[in-house]
């Protein structure tokens, strides 16, 4: 069994693309919605939440954990493995390589809570690239909030998504990374918005997830977690702290 946790939905993100590449696992989600959002949060606190949340999904028996969230494995993943030497956790890195040999502007913008941009992983991650690109950051201001309540597309959306983004293509951004797992769920309202306002720009709009996907399956076979699966009918549990409304909505969605 899989365990995946993030402070809401947005680890729903990192789901999807995981369940492509293993549809034979079972799997475990934890939401702690009643903390939400985690970007604002003390780095003790999120350790805390952490913590807590893996006791449970291993209780719950994972056997691997994944950190779908970009702010708790940039303050408590080194923490989680100190801790629980015997299980790997598999963790968000803001996709800024990939971004690197892609922009054309050699301008990347990062969007992210500020509890990853001013995380001491990220700002070594983004100090290998600093030399050959120019790095813009904005916090993705009020995004997950819009994620949480299920505002992803119209009007209200596409405002609150130009404030944080259109200063990153102000600064010259063609590519632009989603350093949160609740970002990808604003995907197309992001492009939509970047095509309205600089339509002579083509913006590409990173998510880690699919990467991370892919690495989640290879520690798996590295681990021979595979071959210990049983074979049974694969199953998902869904847990949160708070309203599971909006859990199981976006779910379906999925
Ligand atoms: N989805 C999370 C992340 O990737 C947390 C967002 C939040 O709770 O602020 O950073």
């Amino acid at each position: 069994m899989i365990g995946i946790f993030d402070s809401g939905v947005g680890g729903l993100s990192v789901f999807r693309e995981v369940r492509k590449v293993l549809p034979e696992e079972s799997y475990i989600y934890y939401s702690d919605n009643a903390n939400c959002p985690y970007g604002g949060k003390s780095k003790e606190f999120i350790i805390d939440r952490a913590r807590k949340i893996t006791e449970l999904l291993l209780e719950k028996g994972a056997r691997i954990i994944v950190v779908a969230c970009n702010t708790a494995t940039a303050v408590a993943i080194k923490t989680l493995r100190e801790e629980y030497p015997a299980i790997r956790f598999i963790g968000m890195e803001p996709a800024i390589k990939p971004a690197a040999q892609m922009t054309q502007t050699g301008v990347i913008g990062v969007l992210a809570t500020a509890g990853t941009l001013s995380s001491e992983k990220y700002l070594n991650h983004k100090g290998k690239y600093a030399a050959e690109t120019t790095i813009a950051e904005h916090i993705g201001e009020g995004f997950v909030e819009l994620v949480e309540s299920g505002n992803t597309a119209g009007h209200d959306a596409e405002r609150t998504v130009a404030a944080s983004l259109l200063p990153l293509l102000e600064a010259g951004a063609d590519t632009i990374v989603l350093g949160c797992t609740h970002y990808p769920f604003l995907s197309e309202t992001i492009s939509k918005v970047a095509k309205e306002r600089f339509p002579e720009r083509k913006v590409t709009v990173i998510d880690p997830a699919p990467a991370v996907a892919k690495h989640l399956k290879e520690v798996m076979k590295e681990e021979a977690l595979l071959e210990a699966t049983p074979k049974e009918a694969p199953s998902v549990t869904l847990l949160s702290s708070g309203d599971s409304t909006i859990l199981e909505q976006t779910f379906q969605r999925l």
